[in-house]
């Protein structure tokens, strides 16, 4: 098999690399239009897919017939009847089929996949396959699905129930007992680009497949036993990721799903075949970020010092299990916020619905609990009548301090960014905040606020998942350069770019030396998938080591023990000496799976947002005037880059606050799938922004580098609603808090 490739500039920038703000490796051809994306490849005799969708939550298909009247010759049709091997798409559990067979699980599930000569026959004649149901009752209630009669996933419908406890926290008493409980919505990544990926059968044999993503070796694990005969062996499946148009989680697992798609169209039809989504096809029927419900019981003592902590989390799976138990354990791991307590218990749940199934998305968890830690203690702050931000400081996590796993804290950062972003604030207190325009003018009722949140985020994988994966990097010298081999993607977070700064940081050569390999699992190791906030951090780490070892190859190779640079300008052969690094585990974290104690996570970041912003009072909107954060980052590898992550990460996290709702039907099907009715944040809504890199080093990192590509979005939510509440006075614990929730709460406040 070859690699469908296509030209990679050479890096051209010539100014040495850590900590400076060189220019995006894809930057130049993204931003003439020159990328090529899945939906401009063009490949000779293509075909085009297209899905039958469930329109019900729950049904017994009783038949899949084609409309007789529709004029089928060019058009292939296939059910789950047709999967050569086993119709199962593969992640965590063996539960999520290619095609629905008996049973519909979820509004939009796939029944039925049509191939057509063009993409609009293909639309066309998909919308003539009539599936034949019976209709069954839906559950859609993820509180009522644990003791529903309704089974969908195992004896109770739970896909994980996890427990942590820390002291004796039933026998805590005293103290005041303030009680919350803090919801979120759906919540959609938005990507630009919506899901693609096009199936190339190969002259030898398997199948290439090219698509939009952020993991290419999930495709490979995920559809390996559903293409049977001739695909046995995993080797028969090449993967290669296309240029990505943002991915934010969406593109984690949900890729694999249209992979399937895409590889039993081209496997029954002989020819290559692409699917691309149409934007409300994909907002209906994609994963987004798991609804929540956390209730908080705290007793505090007079100073508001938490003296126990209670947390219940609910989450809503959907149909599938997908990574919803993984989203669940980033959650309870988050869900103390960044403070101490002696004395914690937090339940999880994550629970099964007919409704389709939720997943990965920046933040992964963390976000839906400390919105709900971050609002309780601001109720606690509220109930007592103690300055929020000073209750904070009273009880942020300190040197040595342990979490709710028993894990010990090294160098905490919560104070460190708090201060800085409290001095932002004070140094910024003369300048005028810039006008926004529309709204009501002059005319216009405005009433100010200012919030503040403080979160921390665990970088890399939970506990012992570095160790198992072991992620592989590998480094060439060839050519006269040095390549990099990664299955780590580019999905807009700047891979490309930050780990030629790493080589050539460590092997002190020009950055112009230093080539990505194409993201293709024919020529780059399983570097573990593009998630958790641990490319940066845990495979960039691989990376420096396999610049270290490319060097002692060199070293050994030429006999000499001099600078890598003049080894490489010495050496003549033209064979590629390449190197392969794995990452380590030094047994320094302690994690037990089974009781959730020990060291969750490698290190944590940690960020402190402050919001300005007014409620325009007749209605209800939220207008944001400036955005100041301070985030620990480790080392900013470079820091342009990371403040980018950051900024676009927050405005992520102020879309979610107040415009971003999923509205639901009676089958728990998206309503509003248009850009025109789900409404994210464009420049115009984005306030200023001011954006503190603070540099807390983490040991484990490539020069003290942590993971920040989820951070910004834990806290900001939670800093808009207390923002609102000092300009309104409403208190709102439920997500989205859109101009029609705001504006109810006032009037039942009886706000003028
Ligand atoms: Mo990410 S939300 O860990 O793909």
């Amino acid at each position: 098999m070859h690699a469908l490739c296509w030209e990679r500039p050479l890096l051209d920038f010539h100014i040495m690399t850590i900590g400076q703000g060189i220019r995006r490796a894809d930057g130049h051809s993204k931003v003439t239009g020159a990328t090529l994306y899945l939906d401009d490849i063009q490949q000779e005799n293509c075909l085009h897919g297209a899905t039958v969708r469930s329109k019900v939550a729950h049904a017994r298909i009783l038949g899949v017939e084609k409309d007789p009247d529709f004029d089928w010759t060019d058009i292939t049709v296939l059910t789950a009847k047709d999967i050569p091997g086993e119709n199962l798409v593969y992640l965590m559990t063996r539960d999520q089929p290619a095609l629905a067979d008996e049973w519909i699980r979820h509004v939009e599930e796939p029944v039925a996949l049509v191939a057509a000569p063009t993409r609009e026959r293909a639309l066309e004649a998909a919308k003539h396959v009539i599936v034949k149901i019976e209709e069954k009752d839906a559950l859609l209630d993820m509180e009522c699905a644990e003791h529903s009669d309704i089974r969908i996933f195992g004896e109770d419908n739970l896909f994980k129930k996890i427990e942590i406890s820390r002291g004796e926290p039933e026998l805590v008493v005293g103290g005041r007992m303030i009680e919350g409980t803090y919801t979120t919505g759906h919540h959609e990544q938005l990507y630009i680009e919506p899901q693609g990926m096009m199936s190339i059968p190969q002259k030898e044999g398997g199948l290439c497949i090219v698509g939009s993503m952020q993991c290419p070796y999930y495709i490979i694990k995920g559809i390996s036993e559903l293409l049977g005969p001739g695909f046995e062996d995993p080797d028969q499946l090449q993967i290669v990721q296309a240029a990505t148009g943002g991915g934010f989680g969406g593109k984690e697992e949900y890729p694999s799903m249209l992979a399937a798609h895409c590889a039993l169209l081209s496997v029954a039809t002989g020819a290559p075949v692409k699917i691309v989504y149409r934007r409300d096809e994909d907002l209906r029927a994609t994963t987004k970020r798991h609804p929540s419900r956390t209730r908080i019981r705290t007793r505090v003592d007079d100073d508001g010092r938490l003296l126990s902590v209670d947390v219940d989390m609910l989450v809503d799976g959907g149909a599938y299990n997908t990574l919803t138990p993984v989203v669940l354990s980033r959650g309870v791991l988050h869900a103390t916020g960044p403070y101490r307590c002696d004395h914690v218990r937090i339940l999880g749940k994550a629970v099964a619905t007919h409704s389709p199934p939720n997943g990965a998305f920046r933040g992964f968890g963390a976000p839906q609990a400390q919105w709900a830690s971050e609002r309780h203690m601001d109720r606690i702050a509220r109930e007592l009548g103690i300055d929020p931000v000073e209750l904070r400081i009273r009880n942020l996590v300190e040197e040595g301090d342990r979490t709710a796993t028993g894990q010990r804290l090294v160098s905490p950062g919560g104070k460190t960014v708090l201060q800085a972003a409290l001095q932002a604030v004070s140094d910024l207190e003369d300048e005028v905040r810039p006008e926004h325009p529309g709204g009501g003018g002059v005319v216009a009722r405005r009433a100010k606020g200012r919030g503040l949140s403080l979160v921390f985020h665990g970088c890399g994988f939970t506990g012992n998942g570095e160790a198992r994966l072991k992620g592989k990097l590998a480094m060439a010298l060839e050519d006269g350069k040095v390549c990099i081999y990664t299955g780590s993607t580019e999905i807009g977070q700047g891979t490309d770019t930050i780990f030629p700064q790493i080589a050539a940081e460590e092997l002190g050569i020009d950055l112009g030396l230093v080539y990505m390999a194409p993201h293709d699992t024919e020529l780059v190791p399983d570097s573990g998938p593009t998630v958790a906030s641990r490319t940066a951090m845990v495979v960039g780490g691989v990376c420096q080591k396999a610049a270290k070892a490319l060097r002692s190859a060199l070293q050994e190779e030429l006999g000499l023990d001099a600078p890598f640079a003049s080894l490489m300008a010495m050496r003549e052969s033209t064979e590629s000496l390449r190197v392969e690094a794995q990452y380590v585990d030094d047994g320094s974290l302690q994690w037990d799976d089974q009781t959730y104690q020990g060291d969750a996570y490698p290190t944590y970041g940690w960020s402190c947002s402050i919001v300005d912003l007014s409620v325009d009072l007749d209605t209800g909107e939220v207008i944001y005037e400036r955005f100041i954060s301070a985030t620990d980052v480790g080392k900013a590898l470079n820091p342009v880059l990371a403040s980018g992550q950051i900024e676009g990460g927050s405005l992520q996290a102020l879309g979610w606050a107040t415009s971003e709702e999923v509205v639901l039907n009676d089958q728990g099907g998206m309503e509003n799938d248009r850009l025109t009715n789900y409404i994210i944040p464009t420049s115009l809504d984005a306030p200023e922004m001011h954006t503190i890199l603070v540099e807390i080093p983490y040991e484990g990192g490539p020069f003290g580098a942590k993971g920040i590509g989820e951070i910004p979005m834990d806290g900001p939510a939670a800093a808009v609603a207390q923002a609102i509440e000092q300009a309104t006075g409403v208190v709102l614990d439920e997500l989205p808090m859109t101009p029609e929730r705001i504006l109810g709460a006032m009037d039942e406040r009886g706000v003028p």
